[in-house]
């Protein structure tokens, strides 16, 4: 049996297909390739030694869906594939909510039509706004979102939540990420932004090869210690080994569960920028700008219910996470071209 991998050519997404496929999984990949490319197949396939069955296409055409899961032996589907860019989602609403919810809606209902109802959902600690409290467990109050892109995140999780509701058949794993950084140990896949960076990691590895002058570092007068905002870095490929024990999970017919991604330690900007120094040896100059609208002061999670009910923990630690994203970005200062 077989895994659906929807956006399996993006950043998580190809990275998960690695560990899935470490691990002996057979992989069924579905991409658009409008945020990734072909190469990045190219790549897993070189890491782990396994072809990986790659669809180009997207999952809003129920029809090519439909001819995967005839010609593919799919038991379960991890959902990656969306639009991700918090900016770009406020200024094109529609899009964002075409892609990432109407393209799911088809993808759900061709899951449906072919009698697979085992899903992972990529959701994110984005649903939780300005966290009610800290460390975030999974209890915690879904919070206030400021832009279409996250609101698509707590929407899917609703939807499955209805369909699970409706249908207790299905088991659904809404996963909610931290803050993804790092890259593969190889320094061959890795994350590849189109156009300026807007997440902080990048940012730093294209001022560390010479393609951006300066970090800006939004506030520095938030109520932290060192005044800069605190969020719970996680390595990518923790996060990727995270789906490869959900899939265990799925086995087990959990029904709805809802887990936290992180490492349940909270960095600063300034303590990123002081690791990555470290790591790289190459000089990060940045200066103080005003705070980011929409910014959440403190974001860490509790990960104990991940570690009990999954048996995964993330084994990484930041020193990791900086030097594998600066290991990928020296190798491909162009991305993956
Ligand atoms: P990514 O952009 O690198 O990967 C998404 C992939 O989906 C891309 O390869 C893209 O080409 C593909 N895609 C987009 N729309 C599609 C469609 N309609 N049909 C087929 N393919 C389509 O992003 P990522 O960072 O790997 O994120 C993966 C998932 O995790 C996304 O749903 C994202 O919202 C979620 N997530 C990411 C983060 C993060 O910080 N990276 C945090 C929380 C949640
Ligand atoms: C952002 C999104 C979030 C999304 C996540 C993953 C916002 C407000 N939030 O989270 O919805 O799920 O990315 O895609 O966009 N920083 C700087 N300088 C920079 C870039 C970032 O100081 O050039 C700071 C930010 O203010 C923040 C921290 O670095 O304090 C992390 O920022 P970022 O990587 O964008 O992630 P989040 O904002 O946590």
């Amino acid at each position: 049996m077989a895994i659906l991998v929807t956006g399996g050519a993006g950043y998580i997404g190809s990275h998960t297909v690695v560990e899935l496929q470490n691990e002996g999984y057979e992989v069924v990949v579905i991409d658009n390739l409008v945020n990734s490319s072909k190469e990045a197949i190219r790549r897993v396939e070189t890491i782990t030694g396994k072809p990986v069955k790659f669809y180009e296409g997207d999952i809003s055409d129920a029809e090519l869906l439909d001819t995967i899961f005839k010609e593919e032996t799919i038991d379960s589907c991890i959902h990656f594939a969306g639009l991700k860019a918090v900016g770009e989602s406020i200024s094109k609403p529609l899009e964002y909510y075409s892609n990432n919810i109407s393209g799911s809606l088809i993808l759900f209902d061709a899951m449906r039509r072919n009698n697979v109802k085992n899903i992972i959902f990529s959701s994110s600690a984005t649903v939780y706004g300005d966290p009610a409290f800290v460390p975030i467990t999974e209890d915690c109050p879904l919070g206030e979102i400021t832009n279409p892109y996250g609101q698509t995140k707590a929407m899917l999780e609703q939807i499955l939540t209805d369909i699970y509701k409706s249908d207790n058949t299905w088991n659904v794993i809404l996963l909610r990420y931290f803050n993804p950084i790092g890259a593969h140990s190889s320094g061959t896949i890795g994350e590849n932004p189109n156009g300026i960076p807007n997440n902080l990691m990048p940012y730093i590895t294209q001022v560390a090869v010479g393609k951006l002058e300066k970090l800006g570092v939004f506030g520095d007068d938030y109520n932290t210690p060192d005044g800069t905002c605190i969020r719970d870095y996680i390595h990518v490929v923790d996060l990727a080994q995270g789906h490869v024990k959900s899939v265990a999970k799925l086995k087990e017919n959990p029904g709805l569960k809802i887990y936290n991604l992180g490492t349940g330690k909270g960095s600063s900007v300034l303590d990123v920028v002081h690791t990555f120094i470290e790591a790289s040896g190459v000089d990060i100059p940045y200066v103080i700008k005003s705070r980011r609208t929409g910014d959440v002061p403190v974001n860490y999670c509790d990960a104990t219910k991940a570690k009990e009910e999954l048996n995964w923990i993330a084994k990484k630690n930041l020193f990791d996470m900086c030097a594998d994203s600066w290991r990928w970005q020296k190798n491909n200062p162009n991305g993956m071209i």
